[in-house]
This record gives C-alpha cells, structure tokens and sequence, in this order.
C-alpha cells in the first residue's frame, strides 16, 4: 500500500501515520521528521531549512524531494509506505508522481484528515505546552494554515480530480479517527 496523508498542520497526520505503520508494517516517511533531523544534526541542508521552518514557510522542493527520493529507495520502502507532509503543493505533487512512475509504484490513496481551523490551534498549543516544537506559536501555526490553504489545498483538489482521494473526519478519539481511515482504505 502506497498511501499519502494530507491534511493541515495538527490535523492529525504524524499521529495516524504511527499507527498506519504498525498496523499495515510500511515505514512513515514523514518530510518534516526528516528535516527536524537534519535541523538537530546541523548538516548544510538543516541549517538551510531551519530559518524557512521556524518561519511557517516551505522548504524548497529540490531540497525536500532529495529527501524524499533518498528515503523511498531504501529497502524497507519497497513493500509501501506512509507520506506524511509530502505533497505540499501542487510542483511536490507532480514530482511525487513522476517519482512513482519511475519507480513503477503508483500511488494507491491520498487520505485527508479534515479538522476545524478552531480544533487544531487548540492541539497545536497542547503540543507547544508539551514538547515546545519551535512553531508552534500562534503566529507560525497562523502561517502555516496560510500556506496550507494556499498550497497545499490544491494538492487535495488535484487527487480528487483523478479519483484517488478520500476525504476521513479528523474529530475524535485517536481509534475512531484510525478506524475511519481503515475503513477508507482501497481493499
Ligand atoms: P510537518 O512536520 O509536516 O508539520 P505539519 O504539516 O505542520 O503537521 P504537524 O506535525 O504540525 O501536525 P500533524 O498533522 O502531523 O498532527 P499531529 O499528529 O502531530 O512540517 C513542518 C515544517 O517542515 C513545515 O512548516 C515546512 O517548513 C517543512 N516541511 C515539511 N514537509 C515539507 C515539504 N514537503 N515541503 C516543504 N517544506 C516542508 O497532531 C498534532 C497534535 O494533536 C499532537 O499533539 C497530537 O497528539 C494531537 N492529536 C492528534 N490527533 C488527535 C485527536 N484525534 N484528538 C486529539 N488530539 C489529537
């Protein structure tokens, strides 16, 4: 199973892509884990990333798609994989596809967790009391539901239009919320 979940900043995705990893045994290959690890390892491409991340924005895609493109040819991703904040506009999209094609693994689903703009400043500051993810203030989380709606929305629009996107509420108890996207799973 090859599947992407889309849906905005807290919406849920890193939480449910954990529990999508051990249920179906795919690896969760999530862009912004492999960044926050570049950021902590101080390489060239971390320090690069850091200001752009701190500030709400997106990465460049060459750098993200690097990463990504690095992640998918290893061993463990050959039976399927989790993407987790990739794609994130409409440019990632097309690479993503293209990357597939080339690796003759085409996408199965895009799933989208839909959450309340209201509902998710409310989870991203229990995270920021919590863990203290360096945006996670209210202005970067203002930010990056600005780019979400910008950016990434298409991205959602454009799976819709080739028949590959299911739309799952995102409100609810972590086990319901799962059982939601099982349930939406192709078969
Ligand atoms: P990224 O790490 O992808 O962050 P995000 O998309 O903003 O998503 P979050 O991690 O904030 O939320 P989530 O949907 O995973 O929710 P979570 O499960 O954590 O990206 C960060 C940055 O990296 C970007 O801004 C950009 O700069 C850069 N980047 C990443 N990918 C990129 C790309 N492709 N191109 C360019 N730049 C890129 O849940 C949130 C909170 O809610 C948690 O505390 C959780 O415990 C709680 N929660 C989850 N589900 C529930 C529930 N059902 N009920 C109650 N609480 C819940």
């Amino acid at each position: 199973m090859r599947l992407v979940l889309l849906g905005a900043p807290g919406s849920g995705k890193g939480t449910q892509a954990a529990m999508l990893r051990d249920s179906l045994r795919i690896p969760h290959i999530s862009t912004g884990d492999l960044l926050r690890a570049a950021v902590k390892a101080g390489t060239p491409l971390g320090l690069q990333a850091k200001a752009v991340m701190d500030a709400g924005k997106l990465v460049s895609d060459d750098i993200v798609l690097g990463m990504l493109e690095d992640r998918v040819a290893e061993q463990d991703a050959r039976a399927g994989f989790i993407l987790d904040g990739y794609p994130r506009n409409l440019a990632q999209c097309a690479a993503l596809e293209a990357l597939l094609d080339r690796i003759n693994q085409p996408l199965d689903v895009a799933v989208k967790l839909d959450v309340p703009n209201e509902l998710i400043v409310e989870r991203i500051a229990g995270r920021a009391a919590a863990e203290g993810r360096v945006d996670d203030t209210p202005e970067t989380v203002r930010a990056r539901l600005r780019v979400y709606a910008e950016q990434t929305a298409p991205v959602a629009d454009h799976f819709a239009a080739i028949g590959k996107l299911v739309t799952v509420d995102g409100v609810g108890e972590l086990d319901e919320v799962f059982d939601r996207i099982v349930a939406a799973l192709p078969a």
